[in-house]
């Protein structure tokens, strides 16, 4: 399962959930962020021998397991994986997961997992958050890992977790990753569920907020879990209480936007060269998007294959992606606002 949505929208917190629960089923569970530049094999490895690891140690598992830790050696040493401390009595085996091609052997060593994991009675869950950043070839091994592991009817599971346009790229990468993934969307809570995330808490100590107020956060967030958890929480700092009135709420706006602004909108930008900046605060111009190409370009007085270098690395950093119409939009909520608000501060 693929897990996609905006920044903000609560993918992480549902990919820890998630793990929580699966932990509670008995799974063996490993959690991973992809970073940026950091291969799959290095990010993976050390999850892949935890679970073999503990896998080795139980009886029906053990050859199996042994024999993986065998391919986890041959692995590391191919893609020059540091190892730290020696494994007693674990000898590489020759042509296990040691060609050097993440498409052969991730594969096989997920086999081998999954055979463990099979004979101990027992099952692997690997999140793995930010699959954006991965590189197309891992994104591909992982693909046809999973795909083994379901042709072979394994006991092993991925939740992965990433921006909307990793659908496009799974779908690129290996065409048949449609129909092997579900691909929930994670977006903004509809309006009840928005105030029952402010308000619950709130009663949960006893306190109250007056129903003007939450409506009007639950209005101006448009739901969004991020923005609706900032505000609240910078009101509830503020407010002398027992009931967080609509003033209070107001007073909170100015203090929660300066920390979105300085938090979870600036450290997006700063990332920007000066020439994607000035793409970026185009789009947010035209008003709210999704955004055509060629009004970018016409906007800037440029021709849209002339800026197609600065719009793949923006969407590269995360910060824009393509919509299924092949319209560009930003990939944090709220975020043509931030711009506007930015620029006018600013002249
Ligand atoms: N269902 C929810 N209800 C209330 N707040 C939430 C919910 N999901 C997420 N949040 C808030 O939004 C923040 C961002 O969620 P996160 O999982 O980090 O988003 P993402 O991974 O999609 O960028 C969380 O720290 C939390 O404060
Ligand atoms: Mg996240």
């Amino acid at each position: 399962m693929l897990l996609l949505g905006l920044r903000g929208t609560g993918k992480t917190v549902l990919l820890t959930e998630i793990g929580r629960n699966a932990e509670i089923e008995g799974l063996l569970v490993s959690k991973v962020e992809a970073p940026e530049k950091e291969s799959l094999a290095r990010l993976l490895y050390p999850e892949m021998r935890k679970v073999m690891r503990s896998l080795s140690g139980v009886a029906a598992a053990r050859q199996i397991a042994t024999r993986g830790l065998k391919g986890l050696r041959g692995f590391a040493s191919v893609f020059k994986i540091k190892v730290a401390g020696v494994e007693v009595g674990v000898e590489p085996e020759p042509g296990l997961a040691d060609s050097g091609d993440m498409q052969y052997d991730l594969p096989d060593l997920f086999s081998m997992i999954g055979q463990a994991a099979e004979a101990a009675g027992k099952g692997w869950l690997l999140l793995i958050d930010e699959v954006q950043y991965l590189s197309e070839a891992d994104l591909s091994a992982l693909i046809v890992s999973i795909h083994r592991m379901s042709q072979e009817g394994r006991p092993v599971l991925l939740v992965g977790a990433g921006l909307p346009q990793v659908a496009r790229l799974a779908g690129d990468a290996k065409s048949y990753a449609e129909r092997l993934f579900l691909y929930p969307g994670v977006g903004p809570l509809d309006p009840k569920s928005a105030a029952h995330a402010v308000e619950k808490p709130i009663l949960d100590e006893d306190a109250t907020i007056a129903p003007a107020a939450l409506d009007c956060i639950v209005d101006r967030t448009e739901g969004y879990p991020f923005f609706l958890q900032e505000w609240a929480s910078v009101a509830w700092n503020d407010a002398a209480g027992p009931e967080i009135t609509t003033r209070d709420v107001d007073n909170a706006y100015t203090e929660t936007l300066a920390v979105l602004d300085e938090g979870f909108f600036k450290v997006r930008m700063d990332r920007l060269t000066n020439a994607e900046v000035e793409f970026v605060r185009t789009m947010a111009n035209l008003g709210e998007g999704p955004y055509a190409m060629a009004r970018i370009a016409a906007a800037m007085g440029r021709t849209p294959s002339s800026l197609g270098p600065a719009r793949a690395n923006i969407i590269s950093k995360g910060m824009i992606y393509s919509t299924d119409h092949g319209y560009l939009d930003f990939t944090v909520p709220l975020f043509a606002e931030f711009m506007r608000r930015q620029d006018h501060a600013t002249s």
